[in-house]
């Protein structure tokens, strides 16, 4: 669960949506689920209810909303300032989208849906939840004259843990609409597999589709594989361009409901380009989209198919007309 508090305007809603993207998780604002839950606005609950029945309700929906299914949650500005609430966060991802009073105002100053703007006390109130805000946060990410994406690319920095890699590798984090993931440079690397793939919780087995001459490379990647205690079923397909199509799409979706393959499972591909497209058309399709790992075993298919999530087909009018983007 990863939540973000702050002051109004700090940023929680379009922030928020953007990690929700590129994380893979829902957004969840705890304002909008009190609104539709009551048919209110916050606005009008303040007004006919008074803050201290906003605040209890506020927490109540918060308290359920922690106790999932995973989110990014953004918290309205005052939410954590309820004690019970602040018990609720441990075990939490807490980010502080740290902003100050006066760009603050300059993001929201205009806005008439938020009730606390016109309280004529809220550079004090402001004041008293900076500590509150410091407390009970596990990263504090500043937002002062940064963009979104920047905050956003930040947090995901702080959150995603880069596996530890033999000396030599060169490891960059991607984070991009539709996926994060970490793309790995380095000799030698399959054997390692095991310790280079992030967390797959859900994951029972895992297909490994190639081209005949990249056989021994499969032998290495299916016992790496199998030390992270999945269930590898290598599959061939061809790596002609002319078999880049619907035809071998249809074969392959075939084995793989055969083999009762589930959303969870990883398919991971290894070759060249056009086993790096068959793979990442697969996993974008197959099931309505799967896990992906790319093993690129060419300079094109390092280059073309395996970071930034081109996954495409040739038509028999031309080369890559038919496809998705489907991140690893
Ligand atoms: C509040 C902030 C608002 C909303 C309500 C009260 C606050 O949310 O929950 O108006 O006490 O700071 P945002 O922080 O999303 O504006």
């Amino acid at each position: 669960m990863i939540v973000l508090v702050g002051f109004m305007g700090a940023g929680k809603t379009t922030v928020g949506h953007l990690l929700a993207e590129r994380l893979g998780l829902p957004f969840v604002d705890s304002d909008l689920v009190i609104e539709s839950r009551t048919g209110r606005s916050v606005r009008e609950i303040f007004a006919a209810d008074g803050e201290p029945a906003f605040r209890a309700l506020e927490h109540q929906i918060i308290a359920e909303l922690l106790r999932g299914p995973d989110a990014v949650l953004a918290f309205g500005g005052g939410g954590v300032e309820h004690p019970d609430t602040q018990d609720c966060l441990r075990g939490s991802q807490v980010i502080y989208l740290r902003v100050g009073y006066d760009e603050a105002m300059l993001r929201v100053s205009h806005d008439e849906y938020r009730p606390l703007l016109r309280a004529p006390n809220l550079q004090a109130i402001f004041e008293r939840r900076l500590s509150v805000y410091e407390n009970v946060a596990t990263h504090v990410v500043p937002t002062d004259g940064r963009r979104p994406e920047a905050i956003c690319l930040d947090i995901i920095e702080r959150l995603v843990q880069v596996p530890s890699a033999p000396a030599g590798t060169t490891s960059v984090l991607v984070s991009c609409m539709g996926g994060t993931y970490n793309v790995h440079v380095g000799a030698g690397l399959l054997a390692d597999l095991d310790r280079l793939l992030p967390p797959l919780p859900h994951a029972r087995t895992a297909v490994l589709l190639a081209a005949a001459p990249d056989r021994p490379a499969v032998t290495v990647a299916q016992a790496a594989l199998r030390r992270r205690g999945l269930d590898v079923r290598p599959i061939e397909v061809p790596d002609r361009q002319q078999a880049k199509d619907l035809g071998t799409i249809a074969q392959v979706a075939g084995a793989l409901a055969d083999l009762a393959i589930h959303k969870d499972d990883l398919i991971v591909g290894i070759g060249g380009e056009v086993v790096g497209d068959i793979a990442g058309f697969l996993a974008s399709t197959y099931n309505r989209g799967m896990p992906l790992v790319l093993l690129p075993t060419t300079l094109a298919a390092q280059a073309d198919a395996a970071v930034g999530g081109k996954a495409s087909l040739n038509l028999p009018q031309g080369r890559n007309l038919l496809g998705t983007v489907h991140q690893p």
